[in-house]
């Protein structure tokens, strides 16, 4: 049995639909709404019960502290191996990512799963074109207004990364102890992101992203500074694709991975 976390969240729901027409697939969530989910919280030890689940694919559950954080990756994989999951799947942040300041925590639990009696595969996702197209959405007029400098992000299309998770759980023994890769081919920056919309780039400042964000009231504390570590590291350079040595995405996909930019422009169209 594959029991895959998080099914009520983009990435979850698009895993889910990858592995549909299996019979032997648990949608694990918070809320769950029918009889084929089962209530998975990992912030309520009570409803992780993993007895008969043979491959858990833990989605992160980022939002939050880094302690908070922590603290529901490490009981889930404890809820793991004391039902005798045999392996774990769990979605990662990219090697390119380490300046980021969500980083930590992805960092602790792939350390976690490692130093585990479990089999693990870590998918080490890119950020994702729509995540792109939310801190770099166009205004009204088409002006995109981030502070992005000449950075560049290789983005990349999440349902991509699900295709890939799906694939991992479907067949996890290939892929046991194994850290993947998986970035956009193609590094997209703030002028790339205009000419697709037909709008313009104007870079700014740091600050005054900051000072917007918190201006418009709807970031909780702990995300400004999330939010400006991720257009600080992109337009620092350090999330392009050049830093990745070996970029899995495109030999787990089988096929060439979906365009970053259509991606982008299909969630900025809403
Ligand atoms: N690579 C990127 O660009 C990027 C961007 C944003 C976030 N992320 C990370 O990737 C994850 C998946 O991305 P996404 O696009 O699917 O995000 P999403 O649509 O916001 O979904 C996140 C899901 O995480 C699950 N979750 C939250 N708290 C949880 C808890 N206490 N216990 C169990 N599950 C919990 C929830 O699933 P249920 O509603 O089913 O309970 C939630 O819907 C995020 O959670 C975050 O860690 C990556």
């Amino acid at each position: 049995m594959i029991l895959v976390t998080g099914t009520g969240g983009a990435l979850g729901q698009l895993i889910v639909g990858e592995l549909a027409g299996r019979d032997d697939v648990v949608l694990g969530t918070r809320t769950p709404r029918s009889t084929t989910e089962r209530r998975v919280d990992f912030d309520d030890p009570s409803s992780l019960d993993f007895t008969g689940v043979d491959t858990l694919l833990i989605v992160s559950a980022g939002y939050g502290e880094d302690d908070v954080v922590i603290a529901r990756h490490d009981a889930a994989i404890s809820a793991a191996e004391k039902a005798g999951v045999r392996h774990v799947i769990y979605t990662s942040l990219s090697g390119d990512g380490d300046h980021l300041p969500y980083a930590l925590a992805h960092r602790w639990t792939e350390r976690r799963l490692q130093v585990g009696p479990l089999a693990w595969t870590i998918l080490r996702n890119g950020l994702y074109a729509e995540f792109l197209a939310a801190i770099a959405a166009p205004g009204p007029d088409g002006t995109i207004a981030a502070p992005l400098g000449t950075g560049r992000l290789a983005a990349v299309a999440r349902a991509d990364l699900a295709t890939v998770a799906a694939r991992v759980a479907a067949e996890p023994a290939r892929h046991a102890g194994r850290v993947y890769e998986l970035v956009g081919e193609r590094a997209l920056g703030g002028a790339d992101l205009a000419a697709a919309i037909g709008g313009s780039y104007e870079p700014c400042s740091l600050g005054a992203a900051r000072e917007a964000i918190t201006e418009a009231g709807e970031a909780l504390p702990y995300q400004v500074p999330m939010l400006v570590g991720t257009y600080s590291a992109i337009a620092g350079g350090f999330l392009d694709g050049d830093a990745i040595e070996d970029n899995a995405l495109r030999a787990l996909l089988g096929r060439e991975p979906s365009s970053a930019l259509d991606a982008y422009k299909a969630a900025v169209a809403g």
